[in-house]
């Protein structure tokens, strides 16, 4: 593999080849160390131009675990406050001599617009509206863990699609991995007619009832506040209401099973009960980010 920029980066072959690598790699922690070298000798970047805690931390104990050096960009405190450009930022930094790239970013498109100008491997940590390509991998891996094989398996994304990378990559994967994919969310907050006409196989949920009833795994999707500009919601009391997972709802059908990608606006898109229930994947989430993270690192074979 050459990069990661989009899940259209990758075969299903490719996908079950990381499946299998990860499940290797999980075997390596904070008491093994250093059990793989795959990396030994590479200098790995983490180019963070937007917060994030689950995927900076999973890359850089990924790609420590397979023994890269890991230098950690964070545009606050950088040149950036003093407005140097992403062009300028990335080329500096490559300029003293980094093998790959990991990149998150507030806009769609920089690892494309960046492309332009190196030769380096870069993975998409996140960019904007578009896409988050291991997110989905590791969502996908979570649900395979427990249901085998997502081939017929019904997975509804749920809340703001609109804003979401998360979905984007999500909606790929599930279905080249087999699974029947549905949404429901705000009508302001669903792409309008635009997602279904860019993914034609989704299933457009009429209510929450009707989602919970025809899924076996729903995947809550955190409100991107800091994406929205104007007003998409008259309140966050009733898209709790009409749209967040609360427990009497999840109890329906004590089958589910829940992911949510994280960080967790508890009281919003889902409550703490249902996010902490045994149907709740979150954690595995978390925990499976690292070895997933290790698998696509050393596909890029530095
Ligand atoms: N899911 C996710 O990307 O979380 P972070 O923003 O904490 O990395």
């Amino acid at each position: 593999m050459k990069q990661l920029h989009s899940i259209d980066d990758l075969s299903k072959d490719d996908v079950l080849r990381i499946y299998d690598d990860a499940r290797s790699f999980a075997k390596t922690d904070s008491k093994h160390p250093h059990s793989e070298h795959l990396l030994n000798g590479k200098t790995v970047l983490l180019a963070f131009f937007e917060n994030s805690t689950r995927t900076r931390i999973s890359f850089e104990l990924a790609a420590k675990r397979l023994s890269a050096n890991v230098v950690s960009f964070n545009s606050s405190g950088s040149s950036v406050a003093k407005g140097e450009s992403l062009l300028d930022t990335l080329s500096t930094i490559e300029s003293m001599g980094v093998d790959a790239i990991v990149v998150r970013h507030s806009s769609a498109g920089v690892l494309q617009y960046y492309s332009r100008y190196t030769t380096l491997p870069m993975i998409n940590a996140g960019d904007g509206k578009h896409e988050h390509p291991t997110q989905a991998l590791l969502d996908c891996y979570s649900l395979i863990e427990k249901v085998g094989s997502l081939s017929g398996v019904n997975v509804t994304i749920l809340g703001d699609l609109l804003h979401s990378r998360v979905a984007r990559s999500n909606i790929k994967l599930l279905k080249m991995l087999g699974a029947n994919v549905g949404v429901f969310g705000p009508g302001s907050l669903l792409h309008g007619k635009s997602l279904i006409g860019a993914f034609p196989f989704i299933t457009l949920h009429a209510s929450l009832q009707a989602a919970i009833e025809w899924s076996d795994a729903v995947n809550v999707l955190r409100l991107q506040n800091e994406r929205m500009v104007g007003g998409f919601l008259p309140s966050m009391n009733e898209y709790n209401k009409h749209f967040g997972l609360v427990h009497k709802k999840a109890q329906q059908k004590r089958s589910l099973l829940i992911l949510h990608p994280g960080p967790v606006n508890y009281g919003i898109e889902i409550d703490f009960a249902t996010a902490s229930s045994q149907s709740s994947l979150i954690r595995r989430q978390t925990k499976n980010g690292v070895a997933i993270r290790m698998a696509v690192l050393a596909s890029l074979k530095l």
